[in-house]
């Protein structure tokens, strides 16, 4: 833990400095300068769930994450791994599964009018949010081996953006952040993991081309970014998040995420939405307890 706690103390040095950055200008625009010489992540992540197809056997998914840096850092000098690049994983109809990463050259973001983001990841992928947060556009366009990944999702939202614990004027945690001084782990976590939820329910298209398998539906979308000037592992112990699926699309129910700490762990919950039949979809990252 002291050794976790030096580190963290380092970097939180890093972290102060990377706060200047903080002001993307566009809702899912860029708030941090994730580069080779910091540790900063910043991510751009959707998820397609598609209806079942067969009773007892759960419907086809596809998440996708536009990266740019490293959310669990194995080591401070990244400098040998690529700064850019796409992971894509889910599950086909007969409930196979694929997991890829492919990278890229570049990862960037240009904004356009009003809330607009163009996202470039290299020639591999990119994505386009409209002017209105309305729409989302992924291509990706990786077809040769040993990525072998091509095609399109279409995302229409049928909710109003926020950010994390549903509000819309912070996109920090800072507004469920205990009253006591914080550690340094606790102030990363609570002033410093940002989250936009540009997308937080509608419909989505699916056609993709994975290893020569033909992936199509139509199904339920969420599409998010975080960004923190650290890597998860430098700060947070466990994260929890679920969705909540009502006869609308579902939309992320709530979040759970523990602070590195040697003293009382702090506790994140927040409700988005009155589920009727809930948690369709869960996923949990457990992480080491420093490294
Ligand atoms: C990387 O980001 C840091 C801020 O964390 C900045 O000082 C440095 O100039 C950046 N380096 C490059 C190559 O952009
Ligand atoms: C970081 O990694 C690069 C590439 O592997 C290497 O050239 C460099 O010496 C390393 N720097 C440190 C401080 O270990
Ligand atoms: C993915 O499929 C492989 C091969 O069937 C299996 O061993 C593995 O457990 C699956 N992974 C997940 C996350 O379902
Ligand atoms: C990133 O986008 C900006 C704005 O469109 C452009 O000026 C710049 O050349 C692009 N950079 C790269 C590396 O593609
Ligand atoms: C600008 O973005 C807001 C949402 O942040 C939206 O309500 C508005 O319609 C957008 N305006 C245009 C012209 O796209
Ligand atoms: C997504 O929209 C683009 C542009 O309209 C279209 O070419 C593509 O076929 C669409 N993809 C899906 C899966 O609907
Ligand atoms: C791609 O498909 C081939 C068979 O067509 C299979 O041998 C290979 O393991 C698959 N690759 C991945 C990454 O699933
Ligand atoms: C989230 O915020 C929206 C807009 O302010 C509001 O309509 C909705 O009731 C809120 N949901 C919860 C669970 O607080």
């Amino acid at each position: 833990m002291m050794f976790a706690s030096k580190k963290i103390a380092h970097s939180l040095l890093i972290a102060s400095v990377l706060s200047n950055f903080a002001h993307a200008v566009s809702f899912d625009g860029q708030y941090i300068q994730p580069n080779l010489t910091n540790t900063a992540v910043e991510w751009w992540w959707g998820s397609a769930v598609g209806a079942s197809q067969s009773p007892g056997t759960p419907g086809p998914v596809l998440q996708f994450l536009f990266y740019q840096g490293y959310s669990i850092l194995a080591d401070f000098n990244h400098s040998s791994l690529p700064e850019y690049y796409i992971t894509i994983n889910g599950f086909f109809s007969n409930g196979n599964n694929f997991s890829l990463t492919v990278p890229a050259t570049s990862g960037n973001i240009s904004e356009g009018n009003n809330n607009s983001v163009t996202g470039t990841w290299g020639t591999v992928g990119a994505f386009q949010i409209s002017s209105d947060l309305k729409t989302m556009a992924v291509t990706f366009n990786a077809p040769d081996a040993p990525y072998r990944i091509s095609g399109s999702m279409n995302f229409t939202s049928n909710r109003a953006n926020h950010y994390g614990c549903n509000v819309t004027d912070s996109p920090y945690f800072d507004v469920v952040k205990p009253v006591k001084t914080l550690n340094d782990a606790e102030q990363v976590l609570f002033n410093q993991l940002g989250w936009a939820v540009a997308i937080p329910g509608g419909t989505v298209n699916v056609d993709v081309r994975i290893n020569g398998t033909r992936l199509q539906f139509t199904g339920n979308g969420y599409h998010d970014q975080n960004w923190m000037p650290l890597a998860l592992n430098e700060f947070i112990s466990s994260w929890y998040f679920g969705f909540a699926e009502d006869t609308s699309p579902p939309t992320m129910l709530c979040c759970k995420i523990n602070a590195l700490s040697t003293g009382r762990r702090p506790r994140i919950s927040a409700l988005f939405a009155l589920p009727a039949r809930w948690l369709v979809q869960k996923a949990r990252l457990r992480l080491p307890a420093g490294r």
